[in-house]
């Protein structure tokens, strides 16, 4: 079975990577490759692309549909990696832009085999590298009930995350916890029937057991810090991040380095004392109403961009 993609803030995102035409650049967040394949169509000749993903579907699809292309390169691995992969891919060069489109993709959202969605009967896995061994099935049984409910209320911002964990824990103690839709149900139990949302119940849970198995927010963290060694001057950091914890730490990261401390008056502390090295470039944060009626992923998208002085 296939699933597509459709990527999201695409002009925004690749308009903010000023590309130029013998640059270098990297897609942190390959999926189905609708950003890298319009950075190869903006790239000259001697430009290059290095696209990172850390989903074996991702690999294949790249194989199949981009390994023509001999400016490409492509790296199952994950992002947090990027100063070994550019090393070996590109030496001590630097690069001219980093793109990281957050999350997961439609065809891991769609495939109810993956075990990311709490609409479609599947295993518990929700692992974006299938290869690693730590299913979210794995986790809630291994891990005990006040580690669930600190992942559920940090990662999820669930307020009934110990009524949940307690649930859950017992669920698992009677075996009944095989699939996606056993959680859904074993969270939309915990809602007080009262309690009536837009948002399925199990939309919250769902997020921060993916995000804690699939270690998103340290990998996030990793990664923006190891931008700063490997970015050209002038080159850009786009970021396009679909949480509020990811935006915070994105927001956070652009605002320490571009910012520095309040520089106070009379004293000879400067901006270039505080040795900042990014410059915060303004763009419209969120998706276009257009955007978002043809593409209803871009509804909860955020873009943020930085370029290295
Ligand atoms: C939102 S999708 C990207 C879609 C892509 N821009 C496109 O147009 O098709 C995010 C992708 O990043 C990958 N990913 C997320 N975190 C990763 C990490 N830490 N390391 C490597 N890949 C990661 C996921 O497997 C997923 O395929």
């Amino acid at each position: 079975m296939s699933f597509s993609h459709n990527p999201v803030m695409l002009e925004t995102s690749i308009n903010n990577l000023n590309i130029i035409k013998d640059g270098t650049y990297v897609d942190c967040t390959f999926g189905r490759g609708g950003h890298s394949k319009n950075i190869l169509e903006r790239i000259g000749k001697n430009g290059k692309l290095i696209a990172i993903d850390k989903d074996n579907e991702a690999e294949d699809f790249a194989k199949e549909n981009f390994n023509d292309d001999s400016r490409f390169i492509f790296e199952k691995n994950n992002f947090s990696n990027i100063v070994n992969i550019v090393e070996k891919h590109n030496g001590k060069n630097k690069v001219n832009g980093i793109l990281l489109d957050l999350g997961v993709s439609s065809p891991q959202l769609d495939n109810p085999e993956r075990g990311f969605s709490f609409m479609k009967e599947g295993p518990l896995d929700m692992r974006m590298d299938t290869s690693s061994k730590m299913t979210a099935l794995l986790w809630l049984k291994e891990a005990d009930l006040k580690d669930i409910s600190r992942v559920l209320k940090i990662y999820g911002e669930e307020k009934y995350s110990y009524r949940i964990a307690r649930a859950i824990k017992k669920s698992i103690e009677k075996d009944s916890l095989q699939t996606t839709i056993d959680l859904s149900k074993v969270i939309s139990e915990c809602y007080p029937k009262s309690i009536s949302s837009k948002i399925n119940p199990a939309t919250r849970s769902f997020q921060a057991i993916r995000i804690y198995i699939n270690k998103e927010l340290q990998e996030l963290e990793k990664i923006l810090d190891d931008c700063l060694q490997i970015i050209e001057i002038g080159g850009r950091l786009v970021v396009i991040s679909f949480h509020s914890l990811e935006d915070r730490i994105v927001k956070n990261f652009i605002n320490k380095h571009s910012l520095g401390k309040e520089v106070i008056s009379k004293l000879p502390i400067t901006n270039l004392s505080q040795n900042l090295n990014l410059k915060k470039i303004k763009v419209p944060l969120k998706a276009s109403d257009n955007e978002i009626d043809e593409n209803i992923r871009s509804r909860s998208a955020k873009i943020r961009v930085a370029e290295k002085i």
